[in-house]
Order: C-alpha cells, then sequence, then structure tokens
C-alpha cells in the first residue's frame, strides 16, 4: 500500500450499511499493484445526508465514489451527467469527477458481463432464466437484453413485480422476455439447458440454507448459473446446479469486475487480468480471514 501523503487522491463507497464492504481490499489493493498515489475508504451516509454527501465529496475534491445499498437509485438526481447504460438501468453505483460534478456510471452490470466472459459462459443466442425481480434483476434484464440474449424468463415470487419488468424490456426490445410467477417453473421448456442467473439476496449470509427454488427438477434445466450473492463464496442455489451436473459461478468475480471497471473509469488505466486476478485472491483471503 502506498503512503498517504499531501498529493493522495481519495475515493470511497457511500451506503448504509458500509461497514462490511469489500471494496476497500479491491482499490487499496489495486493501487498498490499500478503505483498509484490513492487511498480508498468506506463512508456511512444516511439517507437524508446523500445529497450533501456527493455536494461535500465534490468540494473535497475527491476522485470518485462508489455508491452502494440503499443509494444507488436516489444518488441519480444529485448527478451532472449520467452515463445512458447507467440512465436505462436506472441504477449507479460509480461516480466520475466530471465539470461541476459527478457522471455515474453502472459498472455492476458491465462486471457481470466480464465475469461471465471470464469464465468462458457466452448468452449469445440462448435461452436465460432470471430468479428475482427487484433492482438488480432488472438491471441484469436490461443488460441481456442489450446483449442478445436468445430469450429472457423473469421469475418472481411476486408476479406483478416480473411482469412490470417484462413490460418494460418488451417495450424497449419486443418479445424478449416472459415473466412467470417462481411457483410455474414446471411450465420452462424441458427439452430446453438455459442459463439462470440468481438475483435476489436469498442465500445470502446468515440464511445460508435457502434458495429461491428449492425444487431440484429446476436444476436439471440449468446449463450454468450465476449467483449474485457472493457470501458465502458457494451458495445453496450454486450446490443444487453443481448437483444436477451444471456449472455454477459466485458473485464474487462479478463483484472484482464491477470494481476493476470503475478504477479504470477513475484512474483511466486498463487493468491487466493479471492484476484482476491478484486482486481476487486478496478478495478471498478477506473473506475468508
Ligand atoms: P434488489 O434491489 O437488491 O434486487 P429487492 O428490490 O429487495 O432487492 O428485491 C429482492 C428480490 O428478492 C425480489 O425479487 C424478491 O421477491 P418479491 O418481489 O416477491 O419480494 C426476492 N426475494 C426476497 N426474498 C425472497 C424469498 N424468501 N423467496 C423468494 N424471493 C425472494
Amino acid at each position: 500500500m502506498n503512503e498517504i501523503g499531501g498529493k493522495t487522491r481519495v475515493l470511497g463507497v457511500i451506503g448504509n450499511p458500509v461497514e462490511h464492504t469489500v471494496s476497500p481490499v479491491i482499490h487499496n489493493n489495486l493501487a498498490g499493484i499500478l503505483g498509484d498515489d490513492i487511498v480508498y475508504a468506506a463512508f456511512h451516509v444516511m439517507n437524508e445526508n446523500l445529497e450533501d454527501a456527493i455536494k461535500g465529496a465534490y468540494a473535497l475534491d475527491l476522485l470518485g465514489l462508489n455508491v452502494t445499498v440503499p443509494h444507488k437509485e436516489n444518488v441519480i438526481k444529485c448527478l451532472k451527467d449520467i452515463d445512458p447504460l447507467a440512465e436505462r438501468i436506472g441504477a449507479v453505483n460509480t461516480l466520475v469527477r466530471c465539470e461541476g460534478g459527478f457522471k455515474g456510471y453502472n459498472t455492476d452490470m458491465p462486471g457481470l458481463l466480464r465475469a461471465m466472459k471470464h469464465d468462458g459462459v457466452c448468452f449469445d443466442g440462448e435461452e436465460v432464466i432470471i430468479l428475482g425481480a427487484g433492482g438488480v434483476a432488472r438491471a441484469v434484464a436490461m443488460m441481456l437484453a442489450e446483449n442478445n440474449a436468445g430469450h429472457i424468463y423473469i421469475l418472481n415470487r411476486t408476479l406483478p413485480k416480473a411482469l412490470d419488468i417484462a413490460d418494460e424490456i418488451n417495450a424497449y426490445k419486443q418479445g424478449m422476455i416472459t415473466a412467470l410467477s417462481l411457483d410455474d417453473h414446471g411450465s420452462l421448456d424441458k427439452s430446453r439447458k438455459y442459463i439462470v442467473i440468481q438475483a435476489t439476496s436469498v442465500g445470502m449470509h446468515p440464511n445460508t440454507e435457502a434458495a429461491v427454488i428449492e425444487d431440484p427438477s429446476f436444476y436439471e434445466l440449468v446449463k450454468a448459473g450465476y449467483d449474485i450473492v457472493f457470501n458465502p463464496l458457494v451458495t445453496k442455489f450454486m450446490k443444487l446446479c453443481r448437483e444436477a451436473g451444471a456449472l455454477a459461478f459466485s458473485g464474487l468475480r462479478m463483484l472484482l469486475y464491477q470494481g476493476v471497471i470503475a478504477y479504470e473509469l477513475w484512474t483511466g488505466k486498463e487493468v491487466s487480468e493479471e492484476n484482476a486476478e491478484k486482486i481476487y485472491e486478496k478478495m478471498l483471503e478477506a473473506m475468508n480471514g
């Protein structure tokens, strides 16, 4: 890690809660490896202070910020500019300093894309199932629709929420997405195999024995399963995928790459796969430690 001095630039993450964030591990190690005079800290920001926090960050000449729960949507109104992808997704996780304020980006979805590329999973023309219909699921649906998925099924416990997302995506790309209730997963065509993205918080520590669909017959349809959850490293969803003979991946690489892409935006540098891998090792150490 670099020595903090008068020229050190400050980055950070704002959220509530934010104490358990892994982002400082990503960025402080990247700064160390790349020799950048940068320090990254976590800032606990409450809803009512969000606007002041952004203004203060600008006034204090912060280079940029990450934004996490619960501010990813509300921060948009505090921005000077927004990247078109982040605007379509409706959620911002990265702020880059610009003239007079910050420009907002979403690196979560490009992070998921880069993780899938790393894992050799290609969804071009493939049938993809999204589990959940919250903010993350909506972003995943938008990302898949924009990147040549064949057809998307969005399955949620509360069907109207899945229908809302489907309506929105279909208005943008007609016939792209079908909404189903979670209980109706039996109606999916069993002669096909699907890439499944688990986009709910179900299974996250400490509820590690939970999966959004427990029925093993569902997992026979899975070709590759992605969990957005990264703690525990192997979720119940992943275990069920693997027990059915499918590939399964944790959300930790998506987390890695969303950070890598944010760092690239802040510094204008490209982070090599080799360096990204070093950071991944540090994240694993931090999670096990
Ligand atoms: P985020 O914005 O992070 O995606 P969210 O908006 O709270 O979070 O969405 C959480 C998702 O997890 C929703 O799809 C939710 O289903 P409902 O829309 O039916 O609430 C899903 N979810 C949470 N707990 C669940 C559970 N025990 N079983 C099934 N789905 C669950």
